[in-house]
């Protein structure tokens, strides 16, 4: 019997997508190849006839060796970027199989049921209102997008309009207040839904990035129109959490929207250890998140869920007369989502949380703030290393010699020594190196090497400094 058409190509993709993985932990954690290199390998003017496709494949595969980003490394500690369990990529695998249009019910019965089913543990892991709807989206930029589209719907038919059919223009003016250390992703989630950044009010925080309540509610009381207070649960840069019940109980006497930014914060919530973080996140409206990152599923994955279904609804359905929409209690996710046609991204989240249990996600959540404690001490043991943040999560702020040169030196010798990766940023005008544990496979030995290296390039640079 000749092959299957898909079967010598697929296999031929498994073979190299094994081989990546297997060397994956040992190689350099940085790309190896410049955009010119890139550019050179991959360039070729479109012809009229095509590549073989098993030269295509062999070709990609051989630059993404060079020139991808190890970032499913356990020693890959940039931005708040997660790897991938196995079973979420045999998942992810699946679904790009399966090819299915998960944009409604008629298009992929499958998918609808799988994303209803994750979209209920989900709410039960975070312990959030178990009437409230769940979209899959690319990431916690969408999912901010997503509720705050349900917000803008929400405080203005309070007063009496819709903006879905009447716009903005006329409106009543909505007030967005969020922290001066909210992620700039709720200023690009207002920019795409015509609020506007310029009028955001900020709240002063403190020395950890947490909104300041007593400031907030100072704010709120110069405010009578329809409102929206947007709340951070993990800072980008320390993983501080604003103090949420507090936030949550002075928007909810407001009568304002509260929606909270739980990228990879909400996390916390699985976990015994780390969920008085997060107390009181169940008095907000809306929490948008983050699968690629905390819970290790492929790119791109995020998820917004939002309390009152017919906000969300409304804010996000489409609705044309020759879609199938179901009546009953099937879902279109078409109702919660911004995307018309998608793909079944929920998958890869239900076969990671059914094969983790809720024991495995505490456990994830458990390890990496672990490591993290456990680089931040090693590091911390250094003359002239000092850790900027309380590490209450899995982040931690670095400072060399505490001097902004040096700091930054420190982060492109790592970078470039290829040990771990890690990425700089700049915390109350100061230089910083962000490390941020979301990777499943992290070891102990893992960090202690990473810790190491660090120290290593630091040393190397004082010597050379003092020759
Ligand atoms: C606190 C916070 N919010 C939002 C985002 C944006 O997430 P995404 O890149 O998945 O859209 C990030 C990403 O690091 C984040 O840390």
């Amino acid at each position: 019997m000749l092959p299957h058409p898909f079967e010598p190509i697929l296999g031929r993709a498994l073979a190299h997508a094994s081989d990546f993985l297997r060397r994956q932990p040992g190689r350099h954690v940085g790309a190896r190849a410049d955009h010119d290199e890139l550019l050179a390998a991959l360039r070729k003017p479109l012809d009229r006839q095509g590549d073989a496709a098993g030269a295509v494949i062999d070709l990609l595969a051989s630059q993404g060796e060079r020139g991808a980003v190890a970032s499913g490394s356990p020693r890959y500690f940039g931005f708040v970027i997660g790897g991938t369990y196995p079973v979420a990529l045999a998942a992810d695998w699946l679904a790009a199989t399966w090819d299915q249009n998960a944009g409604i019910y008629a298009t992929s019965p499958l998918s609808s049921v799988i994303e209803d089913i994750a979209a209920e543990w989900l709410l039960d892991l975070f312990d959030l209102p178990r009437g409230s709807q769940a979209g899959f989206v690319t990431g916690c930029q969408m999912a901010s997008f997503t509720c705050l589209a349900a917000a803008r719907h929400g405080v203005l038919r309070r007063f009496g309009w819709d903006v879905e059919a009447d716009g903005l223009c006329g409106a009543p003016r909505v007030d967005v207040v969020a922290s001066a250390e909210s992620h700039v992703t709720i200023d690009v989630a207002l920019r795409y839904l015509g609020l506007g950044t310029r009028a955001l009010r900020r709240v002063d925080t403190d020395a950890q990035g947490r909104m300041r309540a007593d400031h907030l509610r100072e704010v709120l009381a110069a405010l009578d129109g329809p409102t929206i207070v947007c709340a951070q649960a993990g800072n980008v840069n320390t993983g501080a959490f604003d103090p949420l019940r507090e936030i949550g109980e002075i928007a909810n006497a407001r009568g304002a929207w509260l929606h909270v930014d739980g990228a990879f914060g909400l996390w916390a919530r699985a976990s015994g250890a780390y969920r008085a973080l997060a107390d009181g996140i169940e008095l907000a409206d809306s929490w948008a998140t983050d699968a690629h990152k905390w819970l290790n599923v492929p790119y791109d994955s995020g998820v917004a869920i939002v309390r009152h279904a017919e906000d969300h609804r409304a804010a996000m359905t489409s609705a044309a007369a020759y879609l199938i929409q179901s009546e009953g209690a099937e879902r279109d996710a078409v109702d919660w989502v911004p995307e018309f046609s998608r793909r079944a991204r929920g998958v890869p989240v239900y076969a990671t949380l059914r094969t983790l249990g809720r024991d495995g996600v505490e456990e994830l959540v458990d390890r990496c703030c672990a490591r993290a404690e456990q680089i931040a001490a090693l590091l911390a043991a250094e003359h002239g290393v000092r850790i900027l943040n309380d590490v209450v999560l899995n982040q931690v702020l670095v400072r060399f010699d505490d001097d902004d040169a040096v700091t930054r030196a420190v982060v492109a010798g790592v970078q470039e020594e290829g040990t771990c990766w890690l990425s700089g940023s700049t915390w109350h005008g100061m230089a910083a190196m962000r490390i941020s544990v979301s990777n499943w496979a992290t070891s102990e030995e893992d960090a202690a090497r990473s810790a190491a290296a660090i120290l290593r390039v630091f040393r190397g640079l004082r010597s050379e400094q003092g020759a």
